[in-house]
């Protein structure tokens, strides 16, 4: 990994803040005001001009901070220099569905992997103004104050989030199973519609854990170093190191891990897949 002295990732954490509170900002100005909302190709996955509009805003600050780094965007797919060891993985709108629909919980998310190892994290809610930002050993804040997380030890006292991806209709591992048993498990399983939210609200201590299946790179990049210098753990849902591009993770307090990943081993519930054949 190339050293990254804690100044330079510093001056990292800064302009990733001055990109997503310019790109939060363009997302209050669309909140309400959408013309069109189009179906990227699954039933369900949406792009706004808010979207697009706030990808733009942020590619413009980082190329103009840093031209030679490399660039994972939703909306644009991969940019810039693709020897760089540092890039960005940026999701401009995560929830847009949320935000189709005017339900305040969207975010702009951040993240810059060096290395292939998410080092910087910044996520903004410009609708509840809270602004989460985290680099590798400089510790977690929420508008500046530290945050950790929560101290709960037992999944019967937890309150844990997940998600559902746009294949989940075409699909028997949609984590519908996953659902129902940690709902019977926990105090209760919420679906925010926003990943970079869940994750940051496990590193504040307002979830307990959080896993879900079908995410992307930009979805966890910032929420994985946040979530960890808050004094979380982040892992694939065996415990083994993740893999960011997998597609699946687990992200706790740390205390009810180990807990959690024994219970996400459950088999499908084949009667939610694509098959579904119920006539009554
Ligand atoms: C989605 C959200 C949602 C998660 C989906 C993501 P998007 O991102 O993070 O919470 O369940 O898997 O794709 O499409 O709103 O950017
Ligand atoms: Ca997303
Ligand atoms: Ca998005």
């Amino acid at each position: 990994m190339p050293s990254t002295s804690p100044e330079q990732l510093k001056i990292c954490l800064e302009i990733a803040t001055e990109a997503a509170l310019a790109a939060g900002a363009v997302l209050q100005g669309y909140l309400g005001n959408l013309d069109a909302i189009h179906e990227k190709g699954r039933p369900g996955d949406l792009v706004t001009a808010a979207d697009k509009a706030s990808e733009e805003v942020v590619l413009e600050v980082l190329h103009r901070h840093f031209p030679s780094h490399s660039i994972l965007a939703e909306e644009s797919g991969k940019l810039g220099n693709i020897q760089s060891e540092y890039l960005w993985a940026i999701d401009p709108l995560d929830g847009t569905t949320n935000f189709a629909h005017q339900y305040p919980f969207f975010a702009v998310s951040i993240g810059l992997l060096i290395a292939g190892v998410p080092q910087v994290g910044v996520i903004f809610d410009p609708f509840h103004e809270e602004l989460f930002r985290a680099a590798k050993g400089l510790g977690a804040t929420c508008n500046r104050r530290s945050i950790q997380v929560s101290q709960t030890t037992e999944l019967s006292k937890s309150l844990l989030v997940t998600g559902f991806a746009y294949d989940r209709r075409e699909t028997t591992d949609n984590n519908y199973a996953e659902f129902c048993h940690l709902t019977h498990l926990t105090q209760g399983v919420r679906r925010s519609g926003s990943a970079a939210l869940d994750l940051a609200h496990v590193a504040c201590g307002r979830l307990d854990g959080y896993w879900e299946r079908g995410i992307a790179p930009w979805d966890i990049a910032a929420g994985v170093v946040l979530l960890e210098e808050a004094g979380g753990k982040v892992t694939a849902y065996d415990s083994s190191p993740l893999n960011i591009e997998s597609g699946r993770i687990l992200a706790t307090n740390g205390y009810i891990h180990a807990s959690l990943s024994n219970e996400l081993q459950v088999p499908a519930l084949s009667v939610w897949g694509n098959n579904r054949n119920i006539t009554t």
